[in-house]
Order: C-alpha cells, then structure tokens, then sequence
C-alpha cells in the first residue's frame, strides 16, 4: 500500500506521523501500527491497542481548510469511518459528538484530531488518530472496558482484515475531506446529524473548566458545536469537554 508506513509497535502513530508530517509527508500518508505502547484518547485518556487487536492508524492531511474549518475534520472523519464500516460490515453505526464510533450502544472506536501550531499558514496540517476495536474478544477488552465497548468481531462474530478496512476509511476519509473543502460542510453535517446518538438525550457535560452541566442535547450545529439545553433553559455552545448520557433528569 502507498504512503503508508507501517510499524510493528510503535508509541503513539500519532506521534509518528507527527515527527513524519514536519519532514514533508504529504496529504494522506498514514502511519498504521500493529500495537501502541502509549497510545491516547481525548482529555488526556490513553487508548488499550493490543497487537493484532484493533486498528491503530494516524491519517495525515494538509486539507487547504481555512483554520477555521478546522474544527470541523474531526466530525468529518467520524463520516468517513461510519460509512466505511456501514458498507464493509453491514452494521449500523451511532455517533456520540464529537468523536466516539459506537455500535449497539458500545463504544467500538474513537478519534483523536491533532494539529500542526495552525499560526503559520503555509504548513498548517492535522493529524486523524484512529483507533477501532476490530478482532478483540470479550476476554482481550480490559475488564474495564468489558461493559462499555465493543469490537466489529463482538458485533458480527467474524474476524476483519485490518488493513481492508483501513483502505477503506482512508479513502473515505480523503473524499469527504474533498467534499469540505470544495464545497462546504453541509452536506457532511446533514450525514453526520442522521448518526447522532445524543440528540434529544439528556447528557452531562464536563466542562474544560471542570464543571458539571446536566441538559438535553439539541444537536450539532453548522460549526460542528454541540447545542445544549440546561435545566434552566439556557442554551450552551459546547466546543470541547466529556459528555455522558445520563437518565431522564
Ligand atoms: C478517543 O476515543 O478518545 C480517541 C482515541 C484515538 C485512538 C487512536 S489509536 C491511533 C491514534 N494514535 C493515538 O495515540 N491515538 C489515536
């Protein structure tokens, strides 16, 4: 496969193709591993990537994206990876905002979304982590991962070919990131909206700042923020933080 590096075991791909992205690789080169020694979650969780288990890749792109749009690939590349596996598995695929890939109520990938400084214009570029459990058994989840995840192999009780479905996520990934673009985020937000898994739930917001906020999710807007309604009826813009589903309040 072109423009693509692959690694036994590595510490982060993201890290890789970090180092990779500032010598030069260019627009969809991806670092593909088979474990990760330190792989990362959002808010500073770590990601479980035992060997032959799930997929560990890491997507470069130079997108030519206003900064300003950047806010916007990691929901694109959540898109990319539900309709890959739609088509490749057959499996129906909920989205939690902004980033989680969930089946059947189970969290089965994530995305993590890093960038170059975005200050200097010219060499601006994001780095798409993706991480999906694939092959893992009940008994290969960490016990506590066991009750709240899932694998393509737990959903479907058959084994994938990492590497197929990497090809097709990547160049999913590579349309869509075309599609924003050239022509704008609508389209994607629209495909997006019909995998949301919070809407019209009743969620509790972690703030950055590490506040709690209990409302009722309204969706995702056209900058990809996600609308909140507190009980007092006031509406939070959320742009980054933990949600949990919570029961009706
Ligand atoms: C999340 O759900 O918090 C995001 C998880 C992202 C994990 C992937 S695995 C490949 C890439 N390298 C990393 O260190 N993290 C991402």
């Amino acid at each position: 496969m072109d423009n693509t590096l692959f690694l036994e075991t590595v510490d982060s791909t993201n890290s890789r193709a970090r180092e990779l992205a500032h010598q030069g690789k260019p627009h969809g080169f991806a670092v593909l591993a088979g474990c990760q020694t330190a792989g990362r979650g959002r808010l500073g969780k770590s990601w479980q990537s035992p060997a032959g288990m799930g997929l560990y890749a890491t997507i470069l792109l130079r997108p030519g994206l206003a900064i300003i749009d950047y806010s916007k690939i990691t929901l694109t590349a959540g898109l990319a990876v539900s309709v890959a596996l739609e088509a490749l598995c057959h499996l129906t695929i909920e989205l939690k905002w902004p980033n989680d890939i969930y089946i059947n109520g189970r969290k089965c990938g994530g995305i993590l979304v890093e960038t170059s400084s975005l200050q200097d214009e010219a060499e601006h570029f994001a780095l798409v982590g993706i991480g999906l459990n694939i092959n893992n058994t009940q008994e290969t989840l960490s016990f506590e991962l066991q009750k709240s995840a899932t694998s393509l192999f737990l959903e479907r009780g058959q084994h994938y070919e990492i590497l197929n479905i990497f090809a097709e996520i990547r160049s999913r990934l590579l349309q869509l990131i075309a599609e924003l673009a050239e022509v704008g985020f609508a389209a994607i937000l629209k495909q997006w909206q019909r995998r949301d898994m919070l809407q019209g739930k009743w969620m509790q917001w972690l703030t950055p700042a590490g506040t709690i906020v209990y409302g009722k999710a309204l969706g995702v807007d056209s900058n990809g923020m996600l609308s909140v309604q507190d009980n007092t009826g006031l509406i939070h813009e959320v742009l980054s933080g933990d949600i949990t589903l919570v029961a009706g309040l």
